[in-house]
């Protein structure tokens, strides 16, 4: 069987061959960006805003050697060519590159910023998941109002205890509530809920990751004529909702069913979540 193959820096190399600095700055401070990506058809789905996103991210964080973005999508298409899978997962990674020396300072940073694409295999998500919905908690981990809650940074942690919360609850997702008590949204994904008829998720000024997903399903939503609201959304409003659905590339739109033991609504997805689902299926075959 053909290995893994990644890229790294410029080059193709088998994934086992792949290897990093224990000095790279990524992995001493979390000091870099990401960006996940899939295709549908073989074909990356939203390519150009996954690339502008994760270039954005890194200047935004001032790594500087960065390259053009048209660099970037033929790394990730040589990538993609490299290897043979159905579908693929795909994963832009970019770090300021290695330390030369000990402490935060950006500029005793020896060359370019480290480059890697990583390729696997993008399994379908089982259609029960669209059908029946997944269960999410509501963490007890705060999101802190900071730049780096609002772009796909190496550091994850936080995201990453909340992960931990909701597999100890037998949930799905886990949502993050900002320092004002609001649900903001889940540790890969968006939040949306649905009530009277009307679409509602937290506004862009929160500190979330601005979703791909979330920017294509709201237009797609408004395209059919719901109503889309951004605003702040209290527990309350998450529990009391007709509908829940989350938003993220990986599977674009899920349903969400149940918050802790309560169902959402009549605990099966709703028919303004079912629509969206079959709306943004509608937009990946478009590739
Ligand atoms: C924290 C967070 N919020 C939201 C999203 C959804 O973003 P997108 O729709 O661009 O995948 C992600 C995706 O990984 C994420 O990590």
């Amino acid at each position: 069987m053909k290995k893994n193959q990644v890229y790294l820096n410029g080059q193709i190399v088998p994934a086992d061959q792949a290897n990093i600095s224990i000095f790279d700055r990524g992995l001493l401070y979390g000091d870099g960006v990401f960006e996940s990506l899939r295709t549908y058809n073989q074909k990356v789905f939203q390519l150009e805003d996954h690339l502008k996103r994760v270039l954005r991210s890194a200047k935004y964080i001032r790594i500087n050697g960065l390259p053009s973005i048209g660099k970037l999508k033929s790394a990730v298409l040589k990538t993609l060519a490299a290897n043979n899978f159905k579908e693929t997962y795909i994963k832009i990674v970019i770090s300021r590159g290695i330390a030369l020396e000990h402490g935060l300072a950006t500029n005793k940073v020896k060359g370019k910023p480290n480059i890697f694409i990583i390729a696997a295999e993008q399994k379908p998500y089982p259609q029960t998941v669209f059908t029946n919905g997944w269960k999410a908690i509501i963490s007890s981990i705060t999101r802190a109002n900071t730049p780096s809650s609002r772009i796909k940074s190496l550091c994850y942690l936080d995201n990453i205890l909340a992960r931990i919360e909701a597999k100890k609850n037998a949930a799905n997702e886990a949502f993050l509530l900002d320092d004002k008590g609001n649900v903001i949204e889940g540790t890969i994904s968006n939040i949306f809920v649905v009530k009277h008829g009307g679409i509602f998720t937290s506004p862009e000024n929160s500190p979330i990751v601005l979703g791909l997903t979330r920017k294509l399903v709201i237009k797609l939503a408004k395209q059919s004529a719901f109503n889309v609201t951004e605003k702040n959304l209290t527990p309350k409003e998450i529990y009391t909702a007709d509908e829940c659905f989350i938003s993220f590339s990986g599977a674009g739109v899920v349903p969400i069913t149940r918050i802790w033991k309560k169902r959402v609504g009549n605990g099966k997805p709703g028919h303004i979540t079912s629509a969206l689902i079959r709306l943004y299926d509608d937009e990946t075959k478009k590739l």
